[in-house]
């Protein structure tokens, strides 16, 4: 078991991301800690963790709530004795309507951008906090392509994720002197996420095409002419994890099969 008695707490634990993640790190052995904004979905997933012999606990948490964050990460601490792996897998609805950035309202904008750089920001410092104490940790974020690629119609999502990029790898330059690995997971779109259908079913439709034709064309972008699955991006993030990538840190795992070069 690569994570066998780490203590993780996910935020955004109800999401496909989060609940990947969870029941992956379960499988290996991690006490789980889940949150999410509503408690209904982690709780899903808590149960879903709890029924083959996992460790898990949800609790409702909004990741951009400085003092909420503190007391559960706290009382996390109390009664685990510690923190091991923090991992942030927040991610806000879409809009609706694709707007050119020249048209875009600067509150719409803006939203993406301080949302994720503030939750990964307090979910990491309040973390670190802890982790820097014990000289050990891992702290997670996860980001999408746009970060690195010109991408018409993501508004301010792209420099949202370039930001978490760079906080990731301004947290490593802090924080791995002192034994806490910061690192990222940079997935592209997997279909079976109802994120990413609802994100790119607007540029299909924009395009003329269907949803099916939109992923192939996504698909004969990649080296292996297929879109990547949760089950893979949650092994990577296993591993990420683990001790076993005591080597990484201050960096983001390319997970786009190849459609975006390093
Ligand atoms: N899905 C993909 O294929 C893909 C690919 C690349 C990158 N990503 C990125 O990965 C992240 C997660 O994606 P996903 O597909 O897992 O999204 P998702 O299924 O929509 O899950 C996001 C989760 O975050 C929760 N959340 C939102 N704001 C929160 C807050 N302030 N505090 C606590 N929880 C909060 C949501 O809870 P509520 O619903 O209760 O608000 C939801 O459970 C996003 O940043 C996305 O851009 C996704």
């Amino acid at each position: 078991m690569m994570l066998k008695d780490k203590v993780a707490v996910i935020y955004g634990a109800g999401g496909a991301i989060g609940g990947a993640v969870a029941h992956a790190f379960a499988r290996e052995g991690a006490k789980l800690f889940l949150t999410g904004r509503h408690l209904a979905p982690v709780e899903a997933v808590a149960k879903g963790v709890v029924a083959p012999g996992g460790s898990a606990e949800a609790a409702e948490i909004d990741a951009l709530d400085e003092q909420a964050v503190d007391e559960h990460l706290q009382s996390v601490t109390d009664r685990a004795g510690r923190v091991d792996i923090s991992f942030n897998a927040i991610g806000i609805p879409n809009p609706k309507v694709r707007a050119l950035l020249v048209e875009l309202d600067v509150e719409q904008f803006s939203l993406p951008i301080t949302t994720y750089a503030r939750s990964n920001f307090l979910t990491a410092r309040l973390a670190a906090r802890r982790m820097v104490a014990n000289r050990s940790g891992v702290i997670m974020t996860v980001t999408s392509t746009p970060s690195r690629t010109g991408t018409p119609l993501v508004g301010g999502g792209g420099p949202a994720m370039a930001a978490v990029e760079a906080l990731t790898r301004d947290l490593s330059a802090e924080l791995a002197p002192q034994g806490v690995r910061v690192v990222g997971l940079r997935p592209q779109g997997m279909p079976e996420t109802g994120r990413i259908e609802e994100s790119f079913g607007l540029y299909a439709k924009a395009s003329g095409m269907t949803w099916e034709q939109f992923q192939e064309l996504l698909a004969s972008r990649t080296h292996t002419r297929r879109l990547s699955t949760l089950a893979e991006m949650a092994n990577v993030a296993v591993f990420m994890a683990s001790d076993q990538a005591s080597g990484m840190t201050g960096t983001v795992v390319n997970l786009s099969m190849g459609s975006l070069d390093d």
